[in-house]
C-alpha cells in the first residue's frame, strides 16, 4: 500500500472512531430532552425497566407525534449502560381491545420476564369511560404476552386484580425473583400483590396500604422495603412520599416526603425505583416522569440516584450524573440549569 493510501485510510479510521465516540453519551441529564441513539427524544413515559443478561429494556407509553389515533402504543428501548438507548420499535400496537370507547387509555405499561415459561408478560393500565366523554371508570389491567423482549406482544385479556379497581400500576421484582404488581385502587388504597406462577394473573394481596398513592414503586435495599408514590393530582406534580417496612406485608411506617415538598418532587412523578447492584456499589435510581399534558410527546424524565439507607430515602436536587452499571457507582458531574 502506498503512503498516501495508508494516510487516507488511517484518517478515515480516526474519523470513524471519533464519530462513534461522540455518538456515545455518558451523562444522564434530568428533565432535558433525552435523545435515543437515532437522535429522537425517548418516548417511554410512565415506564418500567427489566434487565435480561447484560441488556436493559425500557418500556413505556409511546407518545410521539403523528400516531394513528385509533391505536395505543407501547415502546421498547434497549441499552447496556442505562444512558444510550436504542429504539427497538413499538412492542405493542393495539386498537381498543374491550370496546371501551374512543377516548380509551393505555398507560404505565410494565413488562416482566417469566423464566419458567420463557414468556415476556406485559401489564398495562386500561381505562376510559364506557360510551364516550372522559374519565377513568373502566379501571382494569390488561395483559399481553410475547416470546421476545421487543415484541410483538399479543393482548390476552383484561381484569380487575383480585376484584379491585386498578389505575396506575407499578412493578417490583424482589431479589429472590418474585414478581409483584403495585396497583392503585381508589376506593381502598394501594395494593402490593404477587403475580401467579405464570405471571398471567394477580394471585395474592401482600398488603393494602390505606393511602391515596399512585405512580407506585418499590425497592428492597439492605433488608428494608421502601415504597414510593405520588398523591392523586392528575398530570400535575405533587410531593411524592415513601414508607418503609421489613416485609411487604408490613407493618409500614408513616409516609414521609422524598424531596422538599415545595419543589413538588422537582416537577416529576414517580414511576419506578431501579436498583443497580454492581461490583463495588449499589445505586438506586428514582425514575420519574415530568409530564407535559398538552404536548405529551415532549414529556421528560427525571432520573436521579437517591440517598438511601437506614429507613431514609431522599431525592437530591436534580443534576447531570453518570453511572457505571458494572461497578454500580454513580457520580454527579455538573449543575442542572433547569
Ligand atoms: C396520574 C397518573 O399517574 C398518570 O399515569 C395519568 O393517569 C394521569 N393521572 C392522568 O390524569
Amino acid at each position: 500500500m502506498n503512503r498516501t493510501l495508508s494516510f487516507i485510510l488511517l484518517t478515515a479510521c480516526i474519523g470513524l472512531l471519533a464519530g462513534e465516540a461522540s455518538a456515545q453519551n455518558n451523562v444522564i441529564r434530568p428533565k432535558e430532552v433525552w435523545p435515543d441513539t437515532d437522535g429522537n427524544h425517548i418516548q417511554a413515559h410512565g415506564g418500567g425497566i427489566i434487565r435480561i443478561g447484560k441488556k436493559y429494556y425500557w418500556y413505556g407509553e409511546q407518545r410521539r407525534q403523528g400516531l394513528d389515533p385509533e391505536y395505543r402504543y407501547v415502546s421498547c428501548y434497549s441499552s447496556k449502560d442505562l444512558v444510550n438507548w436504542k429504539f427497538m420499535g413499538d412492542a405493542l400496537k393495539m386498537k381498543d381491545p374491550d370496546s371501551i370507547g374512543r377516548t380509551w387509555v393505555l398507560e404505565r405499561p410494565k413488562v416482566f420476564y417469566n423464566a419458567k415459561t420463557r414468556k415476556y408478560v406485559m401489564y398495562m393500565h386500561l381505562d376510559g369511560p364506557r360510551g364516550g366523554g372522559s374519565g377513568y371508570l373502566y379501571a382494569r389491567v390488561g395483559v399481553a404476552v410475547s416470546d421476545k423482549p421487543t415484541g410483538p406482544f399479543e393482548y390476552i385479556r383484561s381484569f380487575r386484580p383480585l376484584g379491585h379497581e386498578s389505575r396506575d400500576i407499578g412493578q417490583f421484582i424482589d431479589d429472590d425473583g418474585t414478581a409483584y404488581l403495585i396497583f392503585e385502587d381508589r376506593p381502598n388504597g394501594f395494593h402490593i400483590a404477587r403475580l401467579s406462577e405464570d405471571y398471567l394473573d394477580v394471585e395474592k394481596d401482600m398488603c393494602l396500604l390505606k393511602a391515596p398513592i399512585e405512580g407506585g414503586a418499590i425497592v428492597h435495599y439492605k433488608g428494608l422495603y421502601y415504597v414510593l408514590g405520588s398523591a392523586l393530582t392528575g398530570w400535575s406534580p405533587n410531593p411524592n412520599k415513601y414508607a418503609t417496612a421489613k416485609s411487604l406485608e408490613g407493618p409500614w411506617s408513616e409516609f414521609r416526603d422524598v424531596a422538599p415538598p415545595e419543589t413538588r418532587t422537582y416537577g416529576s412523578q414517580s414511576t419506578m425505583l431501579l436498583k443497580v447492584a454492581g461490583r463495588k456499589d449499589t445505586t438506586v435510581i428514582f425514575m420519574g416522569d415530568v409530564w407535559k399534558p398538552k404536548t405529551q410527546w415532549d414529556s421528560r424524565y427525571l432520573w436521579m440516584p437517591v440517598e438511601i439507607g437506614d429507613g431514609r430515602l431522599w431525592l437530591p436536587e436534580p443534576k447531570p450524573w453518570t453511572i457505571n452499571v458494572k461497578t454500580g457507582e454513580h457520580k454527579v458531574v455538573g449543575k442542572n440549569p433547569l
